[in-house]
């Protein structure tokens, strides 16, 4: 029989909802009152239940932010809300991803217990599926930063464009951290790992539910999957385990960015097969630039070639001598971004923090912002100032 809890703040249920705990044999979980809904969303999965009925005495904003959480980290948790909430509520509840609002005090109470029944039998038929896998979502994107150099900017790029990303689409964004060897995502966003992307791939069974709640956050909105702690951990990674950890992401968010080392490492190739979009960082030196040519070449050999794929010149103004034109004949395509220099990138670096969260405005936020809109399909920003009185 398929599981039910009940979220409640008194561990003394009573009418309707005594009831229904008995006809449903539900658990109780009693969250504290005092507790912030993401708190409580993180008791409500440890019961790991099938659906969760938010009982009355809940607060009214905890029951619509409750279920918020819940539908994007614990999606195999359906909620419904149980109350007199009036028709203002119900836009709220089904914007909040809650499955239905029963009241408790005029509603048919088998009809209640109709409703949570078939909310049974979904979760017994997602169960009895040929794989246990959450369906693939619409327009998601996976999107790697790559270049074959260290030190061209593909994590300042891949950091500022996945906050960015977060900033839009909150709790839905991942960003990984593939330099296997010398990841700096972490550092870059200060974060203190406590897991990493060995570790996660290297989990027996790759619950969704586990999986989401391992990932670190950050202010933003922006869930973060760290680079292995040890190049002996980064090692033991097995590329059938991190693909499947790559698309089982894909398939819980809709932004799922993924960071890359230098050089051609077998997690790159994973990355690349797994990937729908790449970001190709480069800056205007002829010695990387020939290398990144190579690079290039070798994505028809992988039969990538109709992979969407955008070219971004960094340090555009560093003393190379090599123009934008040069550099998209070099490589047989044009230059889709042009970051310039500025030293303030690396200041915002060492201090752990997104350069466009640093710094709103200039034109390396600009580029940056662009990048993300591209991903995005957003249109340009109007940035002619007008005012309107
Ligand atoms: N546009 C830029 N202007 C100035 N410094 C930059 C710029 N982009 C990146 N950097 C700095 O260059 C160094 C390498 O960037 P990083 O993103 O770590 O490259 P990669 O990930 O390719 O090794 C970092 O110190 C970073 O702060
Ligand atoms: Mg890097």
């Amino acid at each position: 029989m398929a599981k039910t809890v009940i979220v409640t703040h008194t561990d003394q249920p009573t009418g309707r909802l005594q009831e229904l705990a008995e006809v449903f044999a539900a658990e109780m979980c009693v969250v504290d009152t005092q507790i912030s809904p993401l708190e409580m969303a993180r008791e409500v999965a440890a019961f790991e239940s099938d659906v969760a009925i938010l009982a009355p005495d809940l607060e009214i904003d905890a029951v619509l932010e409750l279920a918020k959480i819940m539908r994007s980290t614990c999606p195999g948790t359906e909620c419904v809300a149980l109350g007199r909430r009036g028709p203002s509520f119900f836009t709220k509840a089904i914007r909040s991803g809650l499955r239905d609002v029963m009241d408790h005090h005029s509603d048919d109470f088998d009809d209640m217990v109709d409703i949570i029944q078939s909310l049974h039998r979904e979760a017994e038929l997602r169960k009895s599926g040929p794989q246990h896998v959450v369906p693939q979502r619409a327009n998601q994107r996976t999107i790697a930063v790559l270049g074959p150099k260290g030190g061209v900017g593909k994590s300042t790029v891949a950091v500022n464009t996945a906050v960015g990303l977060a900033r839009r689409c909150p709790n839905d964004v991942v960003l990984v951290d593939l330099d296997t060897a010398a990841g700096e995502v972490a550092n870059l966003l200060q974060i203190e790992p406590t897991t990493d992307v060995a570790q996660i791939a290297s989990m027996s069974e790759l619950d969704p539910t586990a999986v989401k709640l391992r990932l670190e956050t950050h202010p933003s909105g922006l869930l973060v999957l760290p680079a292995p702690a040890s190049l002996v951990a980064a090692e033991g990674i097995e590329q059938p385990s991190l693909m499947k950890l790559l698309k089982l992401l894909s398939n819980l968010f809709k932004y799922v960015v993924i960071d890359t080392g230098p050089g051609s490492t077998e997690s790159l190739v994973t990355t690349l097969q797994t990937a729908s979009e790449f970001l190709i960082v480069t800056t205007p030196e002829i010695s990387g630039l020939r290398v990144l040519q190579r690079y290039m070449a070798a994505f028809n050999e992988l039969g990538l070639e109709d992979v969407a794929q955008n070219l971004i010149l960094n340090k555009t103004d560093d003393k190379s001598g090599v123009t934008g034109t040069q550099v998209g004949e070099l490589l047989s395509r044009p230059v889709d971004f042009f970051i310039p220099t500025d030293r303030q990138v690396q200041l915002a670096a060492n201090q752990g923090v997104a350069f466009i969260d640093a710094y709103r405005k200039g034109p390396v936020t600009s580029v940056l912002d662009a990048i993300t809109r591209q991903l995005t399909g957003e249109p340009a920003p109007n940035t002619s100032k007008k005012w309107f009185r």
